[in-house]
């Protein structure tokens, strides 16, 4: 057996980062496309040990982490930050920053700077925006300035009020031309893939057909270059109605209950810790210790040997 578990189907496969390029060559070859979205550094790093293509640093962190109804709040710099925590765990995957909301609406000079940001300090391979329409400039712009960009079309969370609620999009034939419209607009912009979301699979079907770059498809049927979901839905962190387009490919949130209560359970009944969870001292130095003579410990020197031991 190789001592590489990882996939040997990429042509120009190396250990580092996935070229961008190498993404049109999957869809010419027929190769699906793997993104997920991850906001730190463990989700990156095990991301990555999956085999993921793609890692998206989402605006869906607003609701996903921190708990907010929607995604408009998300700022610039909670972006920049998770990327930068993404970008230490996933090394092979491209991992490709959201702007958020108000980060690139005014102007192509805001869009640039902003977009520039993320890829400065943040660390991003390439950044993602929401809609056609006037974000086609932005994109254009952004591109203009060396970054590579991904449109996003279909539902787009950040102006779901706009579009009446979190609902499918494309469901009229005459809504439908305008989707794969703005998609084929941005593509001329220079976007090297698109994300598709809650959209008929004919829509969507259309759209990659009619693209050169790979369609990336969340609620969008099969017929998609690629697939992307949400961390917290597909691992199942929490309770409740997903959107109809999620599989829970586990119950991380059953999971980590089941052992916080377990935990509790065990602290509050004594049976943890235990002697293999503690750390010895000779005995001389523990009967010194206990007798009249010891010197009194210093809490700092405490403090830093538990580090050391982490
Ligand atoms: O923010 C996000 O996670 C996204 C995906 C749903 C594509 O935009």
């Amino acid at each position: 057996m190789s001592d590489n578990p990882k996939p040997q189907r990429y042509s120009s496969w190396t250990t580092g980062k996935l070229p961008l390029p190498e993404l049109a060559e999957m869809k010419r070859r027929g190769d699906k496309i793997v993104m997920v979205t991850a906001y730190d550094a463990p989700s990156g790093r095990l991301a990555d040990a999956a085999g993921v293509d793609l890692i998206l640093v989402g605006d869906s962190s607003g609701m996903v982490v921190h708990g907010r109804e929607s995604t408009v709040p998300v700022s610039l710099d909670e972006i920049v930050f998770m990327t930068q925590w993404v970008m230490r765990g996933a090394k092979r995957p491209i991992v490709i920053a959201d702007m958020p909301f108000g980060s690139y609406e005014e102007s192509d000079e805001q869009a640039v700077r902003n977009a520039v940001r993320l890829v400065k300090e943040g660390g991003a391979d390439a950044v993602k925006l929401e809609r056609g329409g006037t974000s086609v400039a932005r994109a254009r712009a952004i591109v203009g300035a060396g970054i590579a960009v991904m449109g996003h079309v279909g539902l787009t969370p950040q102006t779901a009020t706009v579009l009446g609620g979190f609902k499918a999009q494309g469901r009229t034939a005459e809504q439908a031309v305008r989707l794969v419209e703005d998609a084929l607009e941005l593509e001329a912009a220079g976007c090297f893939a698109i994300v598709l979301e809650a959209v008929p699979p004919a829509v969507a079907l259309a759209a990659t057909r009619g693209l050169t770059v790979p369609t990336i498809g969340i609620g969008a049927g099969a017929d998609t270059d690629g697939q992307v979901l949400v961390w917290h839905d597909m691992l199942g962190f929490y309770e409740g109605r997903s959107p109809r387009f999620v599989k829970r490919y586990a119950e991380i949130g059953d999971a980590t209950v089941e052992a916080l209560e377990r935990y509790t359970e065990e602290v509050r009944s004594g049976a943890f810790p235990e002697e293999q969870h503690t750390y010895g001292m000779p005995e001389e130095e523990r009967a010194a210790f206990e007798g009249d003579s010891v010197e009194p410990v210093v809490p700092g020197e405490m403090s830093r040997e538990h580090d050391q031991h982490r």
